[in-house]
């Protein structure tokens, strides 16, 4: 799919995008600001100040949903620079909703979907040129975005989606109704894209799917994930990490393949959404908690140190005080650097919103605040084991509290801040690699002291 367009259509406007939910969605919008930057448009702060809105919606919790309806309409009656506001709406809300949204939010001009971004310019061209509004979402799509232009967050890292769609049908989701079904993009298509990357000094690429484990399986007849991150090893990338991982199709080869590759980093995320066999059978996730460990078991085998995240709803319903707890030992047993913690949500049109649950929500609280504080502890004990080493970081930038400190990322992804030395500038060292030596460990992050670059 290539972007052609006549570079000064937009010249003069201002545009801002937001962003909700996941990667995807981060990538997705690093092509819509590289679209709208070609067209001449360039980027504010706040919705406030922009022409031209943009939000790229998630809709896997309904928290999200509320916060995009509030958003969109706290706009309606704050003047643009140019007088008409052009207000899209992509992303998976877009997909789902079309045009009610339209029919919702009486200032949402545009809704698009999650197949067919490369057409928003010329959606925001037409409508600020007959100011009407326009609904366009299609129900596949047969190219990736991947020749569309791309304006990265940070120029040295780049989203490289391999997968879009899910065909898991995890009983409380609804990607795989929203986004459709598992689409592996073309194996050489990924490594042309690496290489390419890679001469425009990207350092660190994320490859992307709901469940890259499964990648080229409806190309190929089988998996190949542990070959992308063969090719991906030799791209001259210095960094490969990738998400999501499902852990009933993590490979032996794809553990084996981390711990030979050695730019690939020593970081899995590895959702187990819960604990008890019971929950996990009615989540219909396809393994036990034994399985899972035994997989974590492997995985720590194989590779070595390594940093592990994971996913849990806390909730689901039917979820008794018993298979929480079975939760909560299971995360003490695998001892996570960091996880993403979730009350369930019910969503509309997946199996378990049918299911009837009582819990109170101050009894699902309490066990969400308890397992939060069991991932502190073990976030906490796994930084512990960096102090005295000296890990080689890329810098970022700066923190946020004080401009004097660099921020970067360790091999397993740990933030970390170290004042700048007299001799070098921010400016100097973003995009780069550094080494700190490590001298305090936190939950969240480590401090220390450039040692080298
Ligand atoms: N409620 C709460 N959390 C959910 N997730 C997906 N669907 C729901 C839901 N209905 C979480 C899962 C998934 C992550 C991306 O979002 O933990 O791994
Ligand atoms: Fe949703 Fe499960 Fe697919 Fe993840 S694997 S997107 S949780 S259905």
């Amino acid at each position: 799919m290539q972007f052609v367009h006549e570079t000064n259509r937009l010249e003069g406007y201002t545009y801002c995008i937001r962003t909700f939910g996941c990667q995807m969605n981060k990538h997705d919008s690093e092509r819509v600001a590289g679209m709208l930057d070609m067209l001449g448009a360039y980027t504010v702060e706040t919705p406030e100040e922009a022409d031209i809105v943009v939000y790229m919606t998630c809709c896997v919790r309904e928290a999200a949903d509320v916060r995009l309806y509030g958003q969109v309409a706290s706009l309606k009656n704050v003047p643009a620079p140019k007088g008409r506001r052009i207000v899209a709406i992509g992303g998976c809300i877009g997909q789902r909703d079309g045009e009610m949204l339209t029919e919702k939010l009486e200032n949402a001009d545009i809704v698009f979907g999650t197949h067919n971004i490369s057409h928003l310019p010329d959606l925001i061209l037409s409508s600020l040129e007959h100011g009407t509004r326009a609904v366009e979402v299609l129900e596949k799509s047969d190219d990736f975005p991947t020749d569309l232009p791309s304006q990265r967050e940070f120029p040295w890292h780049a989203w490289v989606p391999i997968a879009i769609g899910c065909d898991n049908f995890c009983s409380y989701c609804i990607v795989p109704y929203v986004r459709g079904r598992e689409k592996s993009r073309p194996f050489e298509e990924i490594i042309s894209e690496l290489g390419r990357l890679a001469t425009e000094g990207v350092h660190e690429v994320t490859l992307l799917g709901q469940n890259v484990n499964s990648y080229g399986r409806d190309l190929y007849g089988e998996p190949r994930f542990a070959q992308i991150l063969e090719a991906a090893g030799n791209s001259g990338i210095e960094r490969i990490r990738f998400a999501t991982s499902h852990p009933k199709d993590l490979s032996i080869a794809t553990i084996d393949a981390m711990a030979t590759i050695g730019n690939v980093m020593p970081q899995l995320h590895l959702p187990v959404q819960s604990g008890s066999d019971r929950i996990l059978q009615a989540m219909n996730r396809k393994y036990t908690a034994k399985q899972y460990l035994e997989l974590i078991d492997s995985v720590r085998d194989r590779v070595g140190d390594i940093a592990l995240s994971t996913d849990i709803i806390v909730g689901f319903p039917g979820e008794t005080e018993e298979d929480f707890l079975a939760t909560l030992r299971l995360c003490e047993e695998v001892a996570y650097s960091q996880a993403f913690t979730f009350i369930y949500s019910k969503r509309e049109g997946t199996p378990a919103a049918k299911i009837i649950d009582d819990t109170p929500h101050e009894v699902i609280q309490e066990r969400f605040d308890r397992l939060v504080s069991v991932i502190q502890a073990s976030a906490y004990e796994q930084n512990q084991a960096e102090k005295n080493t000296v890990q080689r970081i890329l810098v970022e930038g700066v923190s946020k509290r004080d401009s004097a400190i660099l921020s970067g990322r360790t091999p397993k992804n740990q933030m970390v801040h170290a004042p700048l030395s007299a001799h070098h500038t921010i400016a100097d060292l973003v995009g780069t690699f550094v080494d700190v030596r490590i001298d305090v460990a936190k939950t969240w992050y480590l401090s220390g002291t450039i040692v080298g670059s």
